[in-house]
């Protein structure tokens, strides 16, 4: 009746609702948005066409696409007062937390007029969260760099647009590589939807309540955070670093393999797949790209091609289906791209926001399709009586 049911294709799982959005096979490593092959829509199609894709089911015609693009474009900027919200963050915040609270608060902006019981203001609200997601993510950054906030330029393509908002100085016309746009764009589809991973749920599950969506996409940026999710571009590249130069990758392999040492290869390992994640190939191969493009010979490429090949020849990862993720190598892009590791997260929060307000939308238009209220294994006390703290 919650629309939670089980399913048994050769594991138990009980399945939190069901989605028309993405489908991932774990055991052959495919993931499929709308039924099109990711690495199709890599090759093909362009970040905000995929946000369209998600939201819509369909790819669309050139007239859907300009009249998407044109609602997109025009609900970039942000409120004034809304940007006033920056100045009470230490400049050293987190850009996760400034993201967080500026999402969480968007609601006393563009939420009361909204009726969202009329699927059109289900819609422009959607819009209003793809839109303005990467200005709020770029003021973030410039708060914390101290540097003045840029207008979204209209002129501009969604990808380029954020770029120019993230690194345009007034005193000089930015001067950015195609490359750059090109990686990124390809990096915000990637990492567009997954299906019920960690914060998606956690959207879907604040949204079973009827709280608004500014609401649920700043709980889903919450859940991303953590390590052992979106976080864990920001800490691969970390790891990368500590380990430094490919003749310390096999300690790091072994010193993963001890569980006690509590110590994991981040961007390895993956709660579904258990072969290669087709993103993580994607993202690869535009590394390659992009340091052949900016002339970057980045020694941290170097590690993490020795990690990745020391490990997927290791007996503990082989039978353990431990494979690269798609966060292995997207932080050696970033940092390519002048991106400060702080904002690795923020970048995959841009992109998820897409298959975020997906999967709400899917679950409003679905009365039915609400995760249930989720029950527990007690393993507390049984039934007692009080005592008094005298007879204690
Ligand atoms: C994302 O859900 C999604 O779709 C997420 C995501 C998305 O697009 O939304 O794909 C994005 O979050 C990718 C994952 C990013 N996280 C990391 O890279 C962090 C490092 N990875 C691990 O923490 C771990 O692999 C998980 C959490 C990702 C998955 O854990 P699993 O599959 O549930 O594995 P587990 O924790 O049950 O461990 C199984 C075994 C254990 O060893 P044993 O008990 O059998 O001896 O594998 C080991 C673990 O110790 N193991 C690892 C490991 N991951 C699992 N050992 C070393 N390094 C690792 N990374």
């Amino acid at each position: 009746a919650t629309g939670c049911f089980t399913y048994d294709p050769g594991f138990t799982a009980t399945a939190s609702c069901k989605s028309a959005i993405t489908y991932i096979d774990g055991e052959e490593g495919v993931l499929l948005y709308r039924g099109y092959p990711i690495e199709q829509l890599a090759e093909k199609s362009n970040f905000l066409e995929v946000a369209y894709l998600l939201i819509n089911g369909e790819l669309p015609d050139k007239a859907g696409f300009a009249a998407f693009e044109h609602d997109v474009t025009h609900h970039t900027m942000i409120h004034e007062a809304f940007t006033g919200f920056l100045g009470g963050f230490r400049h050293d915040a987190h850009p996760m937390a400034m993201l967080v609270g500026m999402l969480g608060s968007m609601a006393s902006f563009y939420h009361n007029e909204l009726d969202l019981e009329d699927p059109a203001q289900r819609r422009l609200a959607a819009i209003r969260l793809i839109a303005k997601v990467p200005t709020i993510a770029a003021a973030c950054y410039r708060h914390s760099i101290g540097w003045p906030l840029n207008h979204p330029r209209n002129n501009l393509d969604y990808t380029t647009r954020f770029l120019h908002m993230l690194y345009e100085v007034p005193s000089e016309p930015l001067e950015l590589n195609p490359i750059a746009a090109k990686a990124m764009d390809l990096l915000f589809i990637l990492h567009a939807d997954h299906e019920q991973n960690a914060s998606t749920s956690t959207v879907r599950l604040v949204g079973s309540t009827g709280a608004n969506p500014y609401a649920c996409v700043a709980a889903g940026v919450a859940a991303l955070w953590g390590p052992a999710h979106g976080g864990a571009n920001e800490a691969v590249l970390k790891m990368l670093s500590e380990i430094g130069r490919p003749e310390n990758v096999q300690s790091a392999v072994d010193r993963a393999k001890d569980r006690d040492s509590g110590f994991r290869l981040m961007g390895f390992g993956h709660r579904v797949y258990k072969n290669y994640d087709p993103r993580a190939a994607l993202v690869r191969k535009m590394t390659h790209e992009v340091l052949g493009e900016l002339g970057i010979n980045d020694p941290l490429l170097d590690v993490a091609m020795k990690l990745e090949e020391a490990a997927l020849q290791d007996d503990y990862f082989v039978e353990r289906k431990l494979y690269p993720n798609v966060d292995f190598y997207s932080g050696i892009i970033y940092k390519a791209l002048g991106i400060p590791v702080e904002m690795f997260t923020v970048m995959f929060a841009i992109a998820r926001t897409a298959g975020w307000v997906a999967h709400w939308l899917e679950q409003q238009d679905d009365p039915e399709n609400k995760i249930g209220r989720p029950r527990q294994i007690y393993t507390g006390a049984a039934n007692r009586d009080y005592v008094g703290v005298d007879t204690r």
